[in-house]
Order: C-alpha cells, then sequence, then structure tokens
C-alpha cells in the first residue's frame, strides 16, 4: 500500500503517523508532506528516516492508495480532488466538503458501511463531533433520541500548533490575544469560529449539521455552546439528551461496555486522564430531572479520536472492505 500524508508537521499529521501503529497498517511506501515551513524536516517512524517534502502542484499527480489531509481547508480545496483525478483515494480531515451531499462523512463505527465501493474524497468530521455522535448512535437505537443540548470545553490543540503555542506563550507573560479572540490562559471563551446571524458560532454549526449528516437523522434537535478553555488536549462535553422512551441508565452502560471504542467509568475522567487513549470515555450518566432524560459527561482526545484516529479507522475499513 502506497500512503500519503499532507500536513504531516502538524498536530494531527504527526498524530496520523503514530496511529499508524496503532492500528497496524502496514505500507509499502509513506510520504509526508508539508508546507515550505517545514520541508526538509525529518521524521523518524518505525525505523526509518522520512524526509518532509514541499506540497506542490506536482506532487500529487502520482497515485497513491490513500492520501491523509490533514492541512486546512484551503489546502484541501486546492489538491484534493486533483489528487482524485490521478486514481488515489483521499481522507480529508478539514471541513471542505463535509457538507457536500455526494462526499460520504464517515465515522467507521457508524456509517462505515458506505466505504464499500466509494472512490473518492471521504470528508472525516469535527472532532467535538465525532467523540458525542458515537454515543448518541447507541442510545438512539435504544431510545429513539429526540432532543440534545451540549456544552463542550475545547482545548487548544484543537486549533493546531498555534493554539498550543498561544497558550504557552500567554502562560509565560504574552499579552497578545494570539490565536484566539480574547487571552485564553486563565480563561474561557464562548467562541469557536465566527458567529452566524443567528448567534451561532461556526463549531456549534458544524456540530449539529455533521451529527445528522452522521446519523443520518436529518431533522435532529440538537443545539451547541462550543467553548475554547486553557487545556492542552482533549475535548470535554457535557451531553443533555431527551428520549422517546423511558431510559435504564444501566442498559446504555452495558451497551458502551460491549464496545471496543467506549469506555465508560463510573467515577469521572479529566481530560490529563485520557489523553494517551482513542476512545470516547463517558462518566457521570444520570437522569436530568425525568426517567426520559439524560446528562453525561464525555471526554476525549481531540488529536486522536477527534481527527487522526478517525482517518486512520476510515482508511483500514476502506482497505477492508474492498479488497478481493
Ligand atoms: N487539531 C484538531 O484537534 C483537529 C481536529 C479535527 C480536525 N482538524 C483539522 O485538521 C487540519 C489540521 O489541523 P492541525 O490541528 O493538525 O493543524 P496544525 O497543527 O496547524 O498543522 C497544519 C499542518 O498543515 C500544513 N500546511 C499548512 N499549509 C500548508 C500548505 N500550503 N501546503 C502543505 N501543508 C501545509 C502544516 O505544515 P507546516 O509545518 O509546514 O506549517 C502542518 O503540517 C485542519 O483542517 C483542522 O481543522 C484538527
Amino acid at each position: 500500500m502506497k500512503i500519503a500524508i499532507v500536513g504531516a508537521t502538524g498536530e494531527v499529521g504527526k498524530m496520523m503517523i503514530s496511529c499508524l501503529n496503532d492500528y497496524s497498517i502496514d505500507y509499502e511506501k509513506l510520504t509526508l508532506f508539508a508546507s515550505q515551513k517545514s520541508a526538509g524536516q525529518q521524521i523518524k517512524f518505525r525505523k526509518k528516516t522520512y524526509t518532509v517534502q514541499l506540497l506542490t502542484d506536482k506532487s500529487l499527480q502520482e497515485k497513491y492508495d490513500y492520501i491523509l489531509f490533514s492541512a486546512g481547508s484551503s489546502v484541501s480545496k486546492q489538491y484534493a480532488q486533483d489528487a482524485v483525478n490521478a486514481g488515489s483515494i483521499v481522507i480529508d480531515n478539514s471541513s471542505a466538503f463535509r457538507r457536500i451531499d455526494t462526499i460520504p462523512l464517515i465515522v467507521p463505527e457508524i456509517n462505515g458501511t458506505l466505504l464499500k465501493d466509494y472512490q473518492g474524497i471521504i470528508a472525516n468530521p469535527n472532532c467535538s463531533t465525532i467523540q458525542m455522535v458515537l454515543l448518541l448512535n447507541i442510545i438512539n437505537k435504544l431510545y429513539t433520541i429526540e432532543k440534545v443540548v451540549i456544552t463542550t470545553f475545547q482545548s487548544v490543540s484543537g486549533s493546531g500548533y498555534t493554539g498550543i503555542s498561544t497558550l504557552l506563550n500567554q502562560r509565560n507573560g504574552d499579552k497578545n490575544i494570539g490565536k484566539y479572540p480574547r487571552i485564553i490562559d486563565l480563561n474561557v471563551i464562548p467562541q469557536i469560529g465566527d458567529f452566524d446571524d443567528f448567534g451561532y458560532c461556526e463549531e456549534e454549526v458544524k456540530m449539529t449539521n455533521e451529527s445528522r449528516k452522521i446519523l443520518n437523522i436529518y431533522d435532529l434537535d440538537l443545539t451547541a455552546t462550543t467553548v475554547r478553555v486553557p487545556v492542552l488536549y482533549c475535548h470535554s462535553e457535557s451531553i443533555y439528551i431527551k428520549l422517546k422512551k423511558d431510559v435504564i441508565i444501566n442498559q446504555i452502560i452495558d451497551h458502551f461496555n460491549q464496545t471496543d471504542y467506549i469506555k465508560y467509568n463510573p467515577i469521572y475522567d479529566c481530560p490529563i486522564d485520557v489523553q494517551d487513549s482513542n476512545l470516547s470515555h463517558v462518566s457521570r450518566i444520570r437522569y436530568a430531572g425525568s426517567k426520559n432524560s439524560i446528562t453525561l459527561w464525555n471526554v476525549s482526545n481531540n488529536v486522536r479520536l477527534g481527527a487522526a484516529a478517525n482517518a486512520v479507522k476510515i482508511l483500514k475499513m476502506h482497505y477492508q472492505i474492498n479488497k478481493s
């Protein structure tokens, strides 16, 4: 198998390389691309040293079995279709193609069967959405969801390496706002992305639209408040869910425990506890005033499950269900 990673020096790109090990992906050739800034950088992986290549118009004229894009929307829009035209399958981590009807938006455990016989661009969902829909999918199958209300607590790595440096620089006395609309150190900011005419910021709109598409429930009543917090890795979410039927909480926990992608903790998890995990961690499941509504606490590493791990799982599943 020939694999390329575009944006290999970023927070997600570096984790994609690491996830090739986590998910036992074998390849004959691995090519790493970045911008002028990091071209020439050396990355050691599986006892080999790879030199990061500058991405140019010619780079992706070569056919790869899979190209993982993780360099932002504008790079994906500029290069992904050319890569597909050259015969490569693109797994795109940006928001560039997620809302296009003909492009599958995949969480393998939920709608991975859409990958059967599919060639072209595959979209990887938003980080805060992936960890949540894995839970919602199971709960919906059991009790049918009527309404979801989420508040997120999102780490600075969600904005890439400049998000991390903004927080660390401010911690060292920098007074500039850096990557965010306000100072993030010792603060919380209830805005991720620009606001629309209805008062929702981009991350909130993504959570609603992407959840609807992945779960294939286009009238899903889901509203989010997304908040940036001064945490390095992992997004936390407080999720209220109203169901069509009364809920037995232990039944939900049993179903979560039967998966290999959700980990239930009878106490609770904090971001620091789960930053090395590729799972969606859930705790504090409790009734929300009535037997047909619950509230829970969900934490997951946004760079792992929310991006790199999901992308590599898409690659693995696509390969497995289409080989022969
Ligand atoms: N971080 C998350 O939790 C997360 C979660 C889900 C989705 N995403 C999405 O994943 C993408 C990458 O995020 P990130 O957090 O990894 O960002 P990042 O840390 O800022 O890394 C960006 C990467 O893109 C490369 N790049 C930038 N411009 C390029 C160009 N013109 N040509 C080639 N490479 C270029 C950078 O290379 P240089 O080193 O040369 O600058 C770097 O490797 C974004 O679309 C983001 O929205 C991120």
